[in-house]
């Protein structure tokens, strides 16, 4: 059989508002300030020995506990890799992060998967479901859900796997920070990336945290230089701008509390989110999208994914005026929408 891809919906060529992709707001600080450099960063194989040290400093680690990769994405793959091989088994939940299962069917590791539609983390289904497993993963914040997981689930994980995933992509954006928690458990590493909060996908750096033999042991699998050059002395400038990542993330929580009222007002209930995005259903979710995207503005469908067939997933823009003109086009798409709306079930009600 073929392995899945990669392959969201194509948003058409009138979009101007691309809210499609989870990715963090634009930055007027940042510049190219290497140039004087440039002769060298370009010449050489990169040595990305700061970025990393930075990285793990930020976190309370050391270097070795750190290992950068070409975004989250290739954290997972990696972690995936150094688990594939004959009768290898992974547990995750579903919905999750779409590019879990599309490494699995890549790599040939079996993927169970546990519902968890939102609301609590159905802790006893996934427990049940990871015995033999040899790796879990668990994306929290979820994405598309925006739903996270508590620390004493994390916990029960790690005592039931001998490896536990975390991808913790948004976790700038959720009250609480599972990282810290995670590296204390041994057996887990976390996923980090640049490309929400810091608004840096296009450079493509992420990083995996954790206990130094197992960050060893994921890093021996994939290339050498997953980071240019270019992209770490970019990251490392976007870290010193710590006001600015801050204020970032400030305004996309108001906004996400702020849509979810209007969402509300409006008779449409979203799943409360801990990310940098809302999930809407809605029964005539395509023409919701449909009205956005004549209005210039992407948003995420998921077409042919079980259980979201009613979703749109919205990013949060991260600033005043894209936010106001999401607000107008949801209110104008909704207006045009004859009956009442269906309501999701109320996640609380999600049986664990
Ligand atoms: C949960 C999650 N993990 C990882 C990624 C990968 O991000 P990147 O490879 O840009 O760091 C994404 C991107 O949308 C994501 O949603």
């Amino acid at each position: 059989m073929t392995p899945r891809t990669y392959a969201p919906p194509r948003l058409g060529a009138r979009i101007d508002l691309d809210l499609s992709k989870n990715e963090g707001p634009r930055s007027d600080r940042i510049s190219l300030n290497v140039i004087d450099r440039i002769d060298d960063l370009v010449r050489r194989y990169p040595d990305t020995s700061d970025l990393r040290s930075r990285l793990a400093g930020m976190h309370g680690l050391s270097p070795d506990q750190i290992l950068l990769t070409a975004g989250g994405d290739d954290a997972l793959f990696r972690c995936f890799l150094s688990r594939s091989g004959s009768g290898a088994f992974a547990v995750a939940t579903r919905p999750t992060f779409e590019m879990i299962p599309i490494y699995a069917d890549q790599v040939g590791v079996r993927l169970v998967e546990v519902g968890w539609p939102g609301g609590p983390f159905p802790i006893r289904a996934f427990v049940d479901a990871a015995r033999g497993a040899d790796v879990a993963f668990v994306v929290s914040p979820n994405n598309p859900t925006g739903s996270v997981i508590t620390e004493s689930d994390l916990r029960s994980i790690a005592e039931a796997v001998p490896l536990v995933v975390l991808d913790a992509a948004y976790a700038e954006f959720a009250d609480v920070d599972p990282t810290p928690v995670a590296l204390s458990l041994g057996n887990v590493v976390v996923v980090r990336t640049l490309s929400k909060a810091y608004g840096l996908a296009g450079l493509r750096v992420g990083y995996l945290l954790g206990p130094d033999d197992l960050i060893d042991e994921i890093g021996s699998h994939g290339g050498p230089y997953p980071v240019s050059a270019l992209s770490a002395a970019i990251a490392l400038q976007r870290l010193d701008d710590r006001e600015g990542v801050r204020s970032t993330i400030m305004e996309i929580r108001s906004e996400r509390a702020a849509f979810a009222e209007t969402l509300s007002g409006l008779g449409v209930r979203s799943r409360p989110s801990q990310g940098n995005f809302v999930l809407v259903e809605h029964a005539d979710a395509d023409q919701i999208a449909e009205t956005c995207a004549e209005l210039g503005i992407g948003v995420r469908r998921f077409p042919g994914r079980p259980g979201l067939e009613q979703a749109i997933r919205i990013t949060m823009p991260g600033n005043a005026a894209d936010f106001a003109r999401l607000e107008r086009a949801i209110t104008t798409a909704l207006s045009r929408i004859p009956h009442p709306p269906t309501r999701p079930a109320d996640p609380e009600e999600v049986p664990r």
